[in-house]
């Protein structure tokens, strides 16, 4: 069993802390495909985590049976919206999504390896980054909102057919740096709590904090449906609500900071499949 650390941690974990095991379950896709939730650490997180553990085996019954159907899924709505949207001419250039990548299923492969560094403009970028740049740059169209509606949504349709695929995204070579700065901030203790991610995704997983069972945090599950706030939620929007809960000042949703922290997050994770989008509560 994990040992909770640091007077400030445990007061902000629940007053007894309760150990939970996650789950012993099998995440089975519309009776289809079988995901990878439980695989052995990547080599750079070995030091730490012996087994990654997908966040779905850490919320109860009936929100992992709700993952496990599409019918049942209440993310797979905006999905479907995403789709028609994937397919309507928008922007001075008179095209749509589907006018240059064919159909939405041709971007299997895509989502397991954002955040990915993009040559010709010399920066590491997520998917809603070059999903903007394609809007701006190819359709002559406003960008979205990094976190709004239009954008959450069209990460999940970008996610759900890579579904069961094994994210694999690449932390060498020109991501190097990005990464590891991403994990700086991962390990930094900041707010008024003194947190950092690692306090509670690697020390304290398994562990109760308030209700919640926590997790590693890994963001394999993404864009999640969230049952609190009943709508899909980006990877930048948890970040934002997971820093102030440690009582600190957050960065915004598509800082270099959080796009910086969804490299090394999301590497942690490499060998999970990807579940976007996940049902989470
Ligand atoms: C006029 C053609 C065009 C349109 C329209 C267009 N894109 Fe792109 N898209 C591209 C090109 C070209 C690239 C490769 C860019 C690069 O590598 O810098 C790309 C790359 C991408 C990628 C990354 C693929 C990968 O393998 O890394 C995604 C995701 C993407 N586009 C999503 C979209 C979405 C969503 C829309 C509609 C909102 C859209 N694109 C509209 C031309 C287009
Ligand atoms: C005070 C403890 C705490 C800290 C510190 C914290 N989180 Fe969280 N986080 C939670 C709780 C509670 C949840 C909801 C239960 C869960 O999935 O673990 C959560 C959920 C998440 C999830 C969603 C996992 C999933 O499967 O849907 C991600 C991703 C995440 N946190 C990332 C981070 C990152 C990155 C940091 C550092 C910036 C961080 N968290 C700091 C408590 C914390």
């Amino acid at each position: 069993m994990r040992k909770l650390t640091g007077a400030l941690l445990a007061s902000a974990i629940a007053a007894t802390p309760v150990m939970a095991d996650p789950v012993d379950d099998t995440l089975i896709l519309n009776e289809e495909i079988t995901l990878v939730t439980r695989t052995e650490a990547p080599e750079h997180v070995a030091d730490v985590l012996g087994e990654i553990i997908s966040g779905w085996h850490f919320r109860g019954t009936e929100t992992r049976a709700m993952q496990a159907d599409d019918f049942d899924n209440p993310g797979m709505i905006f999905v479907e919206q995403a789709e028609e949207v994937w397919n309507t001419a928008e922007g001075s250039e008179g095209k749509s999504c589907a006018s240059c990548h064919g159909a939405s299923e041709d971007m299997a492969g895509v989502r397991p390896v954002y955040p990915k560094w993009n040559e010709a403009a010399g920066e590491v970028r997520t998917l809603e980054m070059q999903i903007n740049d394609c809007r701006e740059n190819q359709m002559g169209a406003d960008k979205w909102k990094y976190t709004g509606g239009d954008m959450v949504n069209m990460t999940a349709l970008i996610a759900s057919v890579s579904r069961g695929m094994p994210v694999n995204v690449a932390i060498d070579g020109p991501a190097q740096s990005t990464w590891e700065a991403g994990k700086e901030l991962y390990y930094t203790r900041t707010g008024q709590l003194e947190m950092a991610c690692s306090s509670c995704h690697e020390a304290n997983y398994g562990n109760m904090i308030r209700a919640d069972h926590l997790s590693q945090g890994h963001i394999n599950g993404f864009p999640t449906y969230r049952l609190k706030n009943t709508k899909l939620n980006a990877v930048h929007a948890r970040f934002k609500g997971c820093v102030r809960d440690t009582r600190a000042e957050t960065f915004s949703p598509g800082s270099p900071e959080f796009v910086a922290l969804e490299l090394y997050v999301a590497s942690r994770g490499n060998g999970l499949a990807v579940e976007g989008p996940s049902v989470r509560n």
